[in-house]
């Protein structure tokens, strides 16, 4: 069965430049989702789970950064198929993937909605920057509609004829900007493989006028400004409304007509959170990063938000990377799973094979402190805690609560070796090296 990537990070190192030190909080971590899977990445709370997902959507805040390794997405066009590495590029390219290619749903919905806003311009604005071009058409083709059941010549008609005149312009600008940065995106990416010199000069050029590319420009940025003629901005508006209210619709939310209208205060935490999903699907992402989606909502809402991700998994997202500290979710979502520690991959396999034979010694304790229906004794814990991660252990991050520690533990950063095919992990137990006991 072949299974093609969607995303991978390599050896990736992001630190935050706190004033108490440098906090090594991703030590070279790689992690690969593939197309069509649902991804889990689990971990006790600062494990760096939050951190390899804000890199890869490039949106970890100062004092973070991304000192060094890289992130590849392979979307889903033709040209792409080779990979385009992100950490190199634009923030202006970076917001046009956003969202629209890769979506993240965080922990907070609270956070993640803006209180003056209410729910359909939040929705709204993801329509306007990925999907203009189809809602304009869509409402020339609604205006076309309209106007053959109507007479002509009446004052409405010209009125019409004009705002269509007016959209049709704004649909060829926005035609004009999409080709113009589809050919710098083309040229950089060419670029990219390249070892010239001179090459370094061109991309810095092409990224500047990406960043300056508008997509407004002439009579539209003009007509934008004079009340009259503004008027075929409604149009459109409708347009966008109608698409929002029928995605809440399917992420079944009664009433949305209604719903559309509120404030995120006047919403409860399921339908709030339903809202960030509503905002992070928009535009059909091919992946939908969900970072603890459920961990600040009570379990019968939990239960619903989590049904709703499988469900959309099914019907319209390709590949989720689904973030949890539990493992009883992960086991009813997830198809893979990667077990992170400190910052450094543990260990990776098919959720099945985990559960089955975990080999990490940190993976074999968080299982063991799984909840089982049939066992209400008390559960394992591991002992200790996740370390400051200004200054942490050496060799093995794992290895001061490691209860099978060897010396070599202490010393040397495992690698990471494939045990059986598509079984991960990154432990002296599995390296074949000489440990000697400690
Ligand atoms: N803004 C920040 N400033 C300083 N350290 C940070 C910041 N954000 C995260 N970290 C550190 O990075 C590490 C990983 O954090 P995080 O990815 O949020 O963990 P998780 O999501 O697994 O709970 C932790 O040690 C945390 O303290
Ligand atoms: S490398 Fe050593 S300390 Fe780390 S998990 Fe394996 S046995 Fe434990
Ligand atoms: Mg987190």
């Amino acid at each position: 069965m072949g299974t093609l990537t969607l995303a991978e990070t390599q050896d990736l190192h992001t630190n935050f430049y706190t004033f108490e030190g440098v906090v090594r909080a991703l030590n070279g971590v790689n992690v690969v989702v593939q197309q069509g899977e649902t991804y889990g990445l689990v971990g006790e709370s600062g494990c760096g789970k939050s951190v390899t997902v804000r890199s890869m959507m490039r949106i970890v805040q100062a004092p973070g950064r991304i000192d060094s390794g890289r992130i590849v997405l392979f979307l889903n066009d033709q040209e792409r198929a080779r990979g385009i590495e992100i950490v190199q590029r634009t923030e202006t390219y970076m917001e046009s993937i956003r969202g629209s290619d890769i979506s993240m749903i965080f922990q907070e919905p609270g956070a993640a909605l803006n209180p003056v806003l209410s729910v359909l311009e939040q929705v709204k604005e993801s329509y306007q920057f990925h999907r203009m071009e189809q809602m304009i058409e869509e409402t020339l083709a609604a205006m076309d509609a309209e106007r053959s059941r109507r007479r002509r010549g009446s004052l409405r008609g010209a009125g019409a004829v004009i705002q269509a005149a007016l959209l049709r312009k704004e649909l060829a600008a926005t035609r004009r900007f999409d080709e113009r940065v589809r050919r710098i995106d083309n040229e950089l990416y060419q670029l990219e493989t390249s070892s010239d010199t001179r090459s370094e000069e061109r991309k810095a050029d092409l990224n500047r006028s990406r960043d300056h590319a508008r997509p407004r420009t002439g009579i539209v940025a003009v007509a934008r400004r004079i009340p009259f003629l503004r008027r075929y901005r409604r149009r459109l508006d409708a347009t966008v409304r109608a698409h929002v209210v029928e995605l809440l619709r399917t992420l079944g939310i009664p009433n949305p007509e209604n719903i559309v209208q509120r404030y995120p205060h006047e919403l409860s935490g399921g339908m709030a959170q339903r809202i960030v999903i509503a905002i992070a699907l928009a535009c059909h992402p091919t992946l939908l990063i969900a970072d603890e989606p459920t961990s600040n909502l009570d379990v019968t809402i939990q239960a619903q938000i989590v049904e709703l991700i499988k469900e959309l998994k099914r019907t319209i997202i390709s590949s989720v990377l689904f973030i949890t500290h539990d493992l009883g979710l992960v086991a009813e979502v997830c198809d893979r799973v990667t077990v992170m520690y400190a910052g450094d991959v543990s260990e990776t396999a098919t959720v099945r094979e985990l559960f089955r034979n975990p080999l990490h010694p940190y993976a074999v304790g968080l299982l063991a402190s799984v909840p089982k229906a049939e066992q209400a004794e008390e559960l394992a814990m591991i002992p200790g805690a996740v370390p400051n991660l200004i200054a942490p252990p050496t060799g093995c991050r794992f290895h001061p609560r490691c209860p099978r520690r060897m010396d070599i533990c202490v010393r040397e950063k495992p690698d990471t070796v494939e045990h059986t095919p598509g079984h991960w992990v990154a432990c002296h137990l599995y390296t074949g090296k000489d440990g000697g006991h400690a």
